[in-house]
């Protein structure tokens, strides 16, 4: 079975996908850091601007650098020429450019090639997730989740989640990065953020990571019993 789960950023996907994954013993997959992989070689080889944005001149060389994942506690952990990347590629500037190159096509096939030949080896299931998973990764995909939250509830976790102090002020600008990364998301040519037509929406605004949780296994059981 694939579960494939998606939405925008900081809506609570990868802490839910992991758990799922984790419930019913299938692999976790986390797309966004193989993009967030070939973002840190962006930033580290000078080939991103300030704001995190790769002129296509780099696009070639960028998608051509040793991009792959180690599996690891039933998940995927990103690897850049070899080494573990992990903290590396939450950075701000990491985050800001890895929705920049996310926009270009050769990055984009670089990065599905993984996760495809992952779910395939793969002998349980999978629970991948993303911005295109149910739409164009794996279509076939048994179980579509579209998560979504508030974003100042998104811009709180987000907070929360780098040991950061909640204030009204780092709220807004949290907030506000939050909505710009996820209009870049949707708006590109290539695979934009979407919810697929048949996924299910789970808004996490006023659930509890409990709740999260339980819908989506619920309805995962709901098909394998089916
Ligand atoms: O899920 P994340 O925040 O780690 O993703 C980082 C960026 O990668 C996100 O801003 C857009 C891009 N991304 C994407 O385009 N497609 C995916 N399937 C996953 C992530």
């Amino acid at each position: 079975m694939i579960i494939a789960i998606d939405g925008p950023a900081g809506s609570g996907k990868t802490t839910t996908a992991k758990e799922v994954a984790r419930r019913l013993g299938f692999l976790h997959l986390d797309s966004g850091a193989l993009y967030r992989a070939f973002a840190l070689a962006a930033c580290r080889k000078g080939w991103a601007d300030a704001e995190g944005a790769v002129d296509a001149q780099w696009i070639a060389g960028l998608a051509c650098v040793d991009v792959g994942v180690e599996v690891v506690d039933g998940g995927v952990t990103a690897l850049l020429e070899g080494s573990r990347v992990d903290d590396d590629i939450r950075t701000r500037e990491v985050t800001a450019c890895a929705s920049k190159v996310s926009a270009f096509s050769q990055i984009r096939d670089r990065v599905n090639a993984v996760l495809r030949r992952l779910a395939a080896e793969y002998p349980g299931g999978v629970v991948c997730e993303g911005r295109d998973m149910g739409t164009v990764v794996f279509p076939e995909a048994e179980l579509k989740v579209y998560m979504v939250a508030e974003p100042g509830e998104r811009a709180r976790r987000r907070l929360l989640q780098r040991g950061e102090a909640v204030t009204a002020e780092r709220l807004t600008a949290e907030s506000a990065r939050l909505v710009a990364r996820d209009t870049y998301d949707s708006q590109r040519e290539a695979s934009p953020l979407r919810k697929a037509d048949s996924a299910m929406i789970v808004d996490t605004t006023r659930l509890s990571f409990e709740e999260q949780v339980t819908q989506i296994v619920q309805a995962a059981q709901r098909l394998d019993r089916a």
